[in-house]
């Protein structure tokens, strides 16, 4: 049984040495040709001259496409149809991509795309909450409200009022490997793209339908991502469809990349947020009411906002029981890149409002942030609703935040931080414990479903294929141990490959954490098949009952008989029974209405808990994370190396969007932080220096594939615990709440601690 070993990802030595191979990677096609974008440097405003002369006489440059040379539609948007690959006579932000450039290499592409004259007539840009609020740039017309009980009457019954705001800043994905794809015109115009993306089936639809053909004639392969996050759910659409367009319109393979700078002005972020709340609660600091107005911003096209913005509000709750409750929600359409998914789906910065509510809360009650975490926790025994009204069932959280404050010592350790503070007056030390608690679905029901193709060759080889995409988390390891021991067979026995719409059709992007979830029922319920139908042949050809055939340890036994699964694949194929199955899933028990907010739209949660101790120079706001303890629930881990792999790195990213990572935008719109010599994501030595992480032992308390639970977004929400830490540390420089924005850069945590005090 290979199912619950910690295995190794099954990449791990190709990433490190090299050889894993990536899109850019591949050896091209003769005569491939190579991509570049002119990109708009105006935020906002209308062409009125496109001198693109220079650009054609530049050497090895084929053609060069506007707007008006699309052969049919101009789109990459993943529903709305308001993103066009090439702009339509007005830009929207900085970056947006304006004209297409096709030449015999990467670098003369790009050499040409920079000597365009483009004409533009400025207008003034859409940058900020406050401006988009003031000119009513919303989606959807306005803001989206959704409640239970009476908030506003509540609140008067408060013994305590806390009110306050918090920035929320964006972040940059960086993948290690940049957006990139690669198009190759087959026979009867069809396409075939290999490409780096989350969704190889939206770049398969998007691609026909820019090329007006059916489904059928695009093909999409990704073997793996060198990183997506969510950055690339839906940005790898502008290349792939440019480089089918390209291909379709020369005859040649195209392949196009973008660099890093490129990448990070062109392609969304993560959602900046702006939360301004009011919060109730009683003299023992257990909430009455809480007022939440969530500002986001969402850029220029409408992307995956909706669904983002409507998960923040979503997770407005965390862990915690709001009897009255009111989340507004202002999806702002602003002159900036169109902000898409991140590793939490705007999960993160719903939660990160309460978490700061409960810390604000208890800063002015004088109590330990702690305290009133537990005290308002939702009921472990007697389901609870959330606001959206879906009982939490299996909260095991106060139970895991139990066992946490014992193996890392919280208690011992807040009171050596007091001493510590009190006795140094530069270098002050602050901790916090988090809780996450994060809802497992698509909420757009039906999304959760996943298909799989299994076959077995008659020398008992095996190959699986589904829809999910491997960009890192190791899903394909897990599900490849997932047919492994369905087949009784060892790892090694069951090759992984590509995702590929035409062998899997009609799936979902690798998001919402539940790759494994959905892929791994899907390769299950075909591997089990396979196996029913060996089962039924041996049981016949043994004259024996089918439960007496029993398949382990590679080998398969009828009895007293024992064959090897080679001789039983080969059995298989001489006796005329298929070795080939397709295996379907759909989670069961979810339903959603997003208009009023109501219903059960998770399957289950996955929770988790940090604590983090940092220390800040109060001088400069420099600042380091000494200690990290985490307790995370991953169900029953089907891979306990790969799924502590995903807890450390989460909580590392999360840390750094809460920390060093800043995007800054000027009062032109355009991006100043475009590389990493002005972006800063962690480095290894950012790592806390102490981190220990263990795994919650316990069994989904829902049917999932083993019991395990979805790993993939949750962690990065403990690193809400260093930002909460930072925050303390501020704290204990006065008396007043330091009203700490994020990210904590070290200019920010100066001036908090400023504010604090004295
Ligand atoms: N881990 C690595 N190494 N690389 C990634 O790009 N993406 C994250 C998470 N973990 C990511 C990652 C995101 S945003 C999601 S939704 C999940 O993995 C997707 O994979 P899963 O559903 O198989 O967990
Ligand atoms: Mo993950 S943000 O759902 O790709």
């Amino acid at each position: 049984m290979t199912l619950g070993k910690a295995i190794p990802h099954d990449s791990a030595t190709g990433h490190v040495t090299g050889a894993a191979r990536y899109v850019d990677d591949l050896p091209t096609p003769a005569d491939c040709l190579h991509l570049a974008f002119g990109l708009s440097q105006s935020a906002r405003g209308v062409i009125t001259s496109v001198d693109l002369s220079a650009v054609r006489k530049a050497p090895g440059v084929l053609r060069v496409l506007t707007a008006a040379d699309l052969p049919h539609v101009n789109d990459i948007s993943t529903a709305a149809h308001d993103e066009p690959l090439l702009a339509k006579g007005e830009v929207h932000y900085q970056g947006q991509p304006i004209f297409l450039v096709i030449a015999t290499s990467h670098r003369a592409a790009r050499e040409a795309a920079a000597r365009a004259e483009i004409g533009i007539e400025e207008k003034e840009p859409i940058l900020t909450v406050e401006q988009a609020v003031s000119q009513n740039s919303y989606f959807e017309g306005g803001p989206l409200t959704w409640s239970r009980g009476e908030a506003e009457t509540a609140m008067q019954d408060a013994a305590h009022i806390v009110e306050g705001e918090i920035e929320i800043g964006g972040q940059e994905h960086f993948y290690l490997e940049g957006q990139v794809s690669l198009a190759e015109p087959q026979d009867n115009g069809d396409m075939v793209l290999k490409t780096s993306t989350q969704h190889p089936t939206e770049i398969q639809h998007k691609v026909a339908e820019a090329l007006a053909v059916p489904f059928h004639a695009v093909r999409v392969e990704t073997r793996r991502m060198g990183g997506g996050f969510g950055g690339k759910e839906s940005q790898g659409n502008a290349p792939a469809i440019a480089c089918a367009i390209a291909a379709h319109l020369t005859g040649r393979a195209c392949k196009m990349r973008y660099d890093r700078d490129d990448d990070m002005v062109i392609t969304g972020k993560r959602h900046d947020f702006k939360i301004r709340y009011k919060a109730g609660v009683d003299k023992r600091g257990r909430f009455v009411a809480v007022e939440f107005d969530q500002f986001v911003r969402c850029g220029w096209s409408q992307d995956l906002s909706l669904p983002v913005a409507d998960r923040a509000m979503l997770h407005a709750d965390n862990a915690y029981y709001l009897p009255n409750v009111r989340i507004t929600s202002h999806r702002l359409k602003t002159n900036t890149c169109s902000a898409t998914a991140f590793r939490g789906f705007g999960g993160p910065q719903g939660l990160l409002g309460i978490e700061r509510v409960v810390d604000h809360v208890a800063h002015t009650l004088g109590l330990d942030p702690l305290v009133v975490r537990q005290r308002n926790f939702y009921n472990k025994t007697k389901p609870q609703e959330t606001p959206y009204g879906q009982p939490v069932k299996g909260f095991i959280l106060p139970d895991m935040v139990k066992a946490l404050v014992d193996s890392s010592g919280y208690a011992e350790r807040r009171d050596a931080v007091a001493k510590w503070n009190a006795e140094n007056e530069v270098l002050k030390r602050g901790i916090a414990l988090t809780p996450v608690k994060f809802g497992i679905s698509f909420t757009l029901t039906h999304l959760n479903q996943a298909g799989a193709l299994v076959n077995v060759y008659s020398d008992g080889s095996i190959t699986i294929n589904h829809g999910g995409t491997e960009m890192g988390q190791g899903l394909f390891q897990k599900v490849a141990q997932v047919a492994a021991s369905g087949f009784g067979v060892s790892l090694g026995q069951v090759r992984i490959t590509a995702t590929d719409t035409g062998k899997v059709p009609n799936t979902s992007a690798t998001a919402a954490s539940s790759g494994s979830d959905l892929n791994g029922m899907a390769v299950k319920a075909a591997v089990d098949e396979i196996r029913a139908r060996m089962t039924r042949l041996l049981a016949q050809l043994h004259q024996a009952k089918p439960r007496d055939v029993k398949f382990k340890n590679g080998k398969v036994t009828v009895g007293q008989d024992e064959l090897t699964f080679g001789d039983v694949a080969r059995l298989c194929h001489e006796n005329r029974v298929s070795l080939s199955a397709t295996g379907f899933y759909a989670t069961p028990d979810i339903s959603w209405d997003r208009t009023i907010g109501r219903g059960h739209p998770f399957y289950y949660f996955a929770h988790g808990a940090a604590v983090t101790e940092v220390v800040m120079d109060r001088l400069t706001g420099e600042n380091r994370i000494l200690r990290c303890d985490i307790l995370h629930d991953v169900g029953q881990s089907m891979n306990p190396a790969i799924d502590i792999g995903q807890i450390e790195g989460g909580y590392v990213q999360g840390a750094g969007w809460l920390t060093t990572e800043e995007l800054v935008w000027d009062e032109k719109g355009r991006l100043r932080t475009h590389a990493p010599s002005t972006y800063k994501i962690p480095a290894s030595s950012d790592r806390p220096a102490e981190f220990n992480i263990a795994l919650w032992n316990g069994k989904n308390h829902v049917p999932t594939i083993y019991r395990s639970k979805a790993v993939g977004e949750p962690p990065l929400m403990l690193g809400v615990s260093a930002f909460l830490a930072l925050s303390d540390a501020a704290a204990a420089c006065g008396d007043s709440y330091p009203d700490l924005d994020a990210p904590a850069t070290p200019e920010r945590l100066f001036f908090a601690a400023k504010r604090a005090g004295k």
